[in-house]
């Protein structure tokens, strides 16, 4: 299925000019948008999300498993209209924090359809976890699995005894009455040494990586997490990086969970993480459609030994040789994030200041605390001008923030930019808001929901007094 839009395809799917030449996002005018709810601001195309989770769960139908869990990798967006938006989608949910876990139950996913992560989960954070019966915890490294012992025997989670009082706030851990004991299923997340070509501070399948076990340590892993009463083993996940544009390192990544699969008893579930590209400006190559990734990956199910090349399977101590690759995995789960909200949502500036020097500064009321990625790893966008998309006036769209380094779009091709002027970045679905601060006391933007014409606020603009809130008098 092609998703996009009619003039470009990195604005959200159903974009277009519409008869005063204005750019239009999910029927709204974009101008009218920026008058209504002020700038900046995230304008959301709503059935661009719903029409991205759609084609991955239906790529996963076309390939042989309609079975296909696909989980929002929700520190993509974490909002909780975005987020209830994918429940109602029937996705399930990534968090990685006792923060994006709150917004996730409060976004209306049940707990067994949440998958906690995290390379540091506090104490607290594992508790909540287990309070709240999520689906899977994926373990990150040794220390976790200790801190999981010391919960679950202390009362916290799965066998339902009654325990210590919760620390976040919340409900304590009492059974609810009649609760069969149940053990708290868990995945091993690996890091198989497979490096997709992506920026370094978004690749983590290295083998020197924060995240996840060597493969070297996995069998001493399992054979701790099978010591611990209350807690069941039930695979492995991988997430190798993200804004990966080529298959085959998921291939190797898949072949790599294979090779690991056998030394973790029944190993029922293969969680093979995120890390699709998308396009974020109209020149560059198109990323593999959905539809192409999601059949990579179960081709690779089916035949990893086809797309490993070359590999041998894991010995019991992990290196390399003997052994035998698994069974398939009774369940398959993938963690989108970008791929799913990045193209749906447009960022709305106004120009604040035009100047000239060596280069044409168009400044705008946004920047580094809507958008960090410019800043933090070089990311690129487009800009245009709402109502004279194209131009050819290269110019510097420059942010607001006390940073020579806060630049939203270096060479940006605009129309004779003049003050008063709204500007839209298209592709900033994906960590843009998740991502959003304060700094110089910048109120966060809203998040507008478009569809059909209908504009309606999900997540309104910071105030003056949201910055003193937390001040203790
Ligand atoms: C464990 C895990 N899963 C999924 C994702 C989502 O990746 P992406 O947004 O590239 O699809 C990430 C991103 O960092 C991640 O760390």
């Amino acid at each position: 299925m092609a998703i996009g839009s009619t003039i470009s395809d990195v604005l959200p799917l159903g974009s277009r000019l519409n008869e005063l030449g204005r750019l239009e996002v999910g029927g709204c005018d974009t101008i009218e948008l920026a008058r209504e709810f002020g700038t900046p601001a995230y304008i959301v195309a709503e059935d661009d999300l719903r029409a991205r989770a759609r084609a991955f769960r239906q790529a996963g139908a076309d390939a042989g498993r309609p079975d296909l869990q696909v989980l929002f990798a929700s520190k993509a967006f974490p909002c909780t209209a975005v987020m209830a938006l994918f429940a109602e989608e029937g996705l399930h949910c990534d968090v990685a924090s006792a923060g994006e876990l709150h917004l996730a139950l409060a976004a209306g996913f049940e707990p067994e359809r949440i998958v906690m992560h995290g390379n540091a989960k506090s104490v607290a954070e594992l508790q909540m976890a287990l309070r709240e019966r999520v689906g899977l915890i994926v373990i990150d490294n040794f220390d976790e699995i200790e801190r999981l012992r010391r919960l679950i025997e202390a009362g916290y989670g799965p066998l339902d005894a009654p325990g210590p009082g919760a620390t976040l706030g919340q409900r304590p851990p009492e059974a609810p009455a009649g609760a069969a004991a149940r053990p708290q299923e868990v995945l091993l997340r690996v890091t198989p040494d497979v490096r997709g070509q992506t920026h370094e501070k978004i690749s983590t399948g290295q083998a020197n990586s924060k995240f996840g076990f060597s493969v070297a340590d996995v069998p001493e892993a399992v054979r701790r997490i099978e010591r611990v009463q209350g807690l069941s083993l039930q695979g492995i996940h991988v997430h190798i990086g993200s804004q990966l544009t080529e298959l085959a390192p998921f291939e190797r990544a898949v072949a790599e969970v294979a090779r690991l699969a056998p030394t973790i008893g029944e190993c029922a579930i293969w969680d093979l993480g995120g890390g699709l590209g998308v396009r974020y400006l109209e020149a560059q190559p198109a990323p593999p459609p959905i539809e192409d990734y999601v059949r990579a990956l179960l081709d690779a199910v089916r035949d990893p030994a086809q797309a490993g090349a070359g590999r041998l399977p894991l010995s019991e101590d992990g290196s390399a040789g003997g052994g035998a690759t698994g069974a398939p995995p009774r369940r398959l789960m993938i963690e989108p994030g970008r791929s799913l909200t990045a193209n749906g949502c447009v960022t709305l500036y106004t120009v604040e200041s035009v100047k000239r020097n060596v280069s044409t500064w168009v400044a705008v009321d946004g920047g580094m605390s809507d958008n960090l990625r410019p800043m933090l790893y070089g990311a690129r966008y487009e800009a245009h001008i709402a109502d004279r998309p194209g131009g050819e006036t290269e110019c510097v769209l420059a942010g607001k923030h006390c940073e020579s380094g806060d630049v939203i779009v270096a060479q940006a091709l605009l129309d004779d930019p003049r003050e008063g002027d709204i500007v839209l970045t298209p592709a900033t679905g994906a960590y843009g808001y998740a991502m959003a601060n304060n700094y110089n006391g910048v109120l966060r933007a809203p998040v507008v929901f478009c569809r059909d014409g209908d504009a309606r606020l999900v997540v309104r603009r910071d105030t003056l007094d949201d910055l003193t809130a937390r001040d203790v008098r």
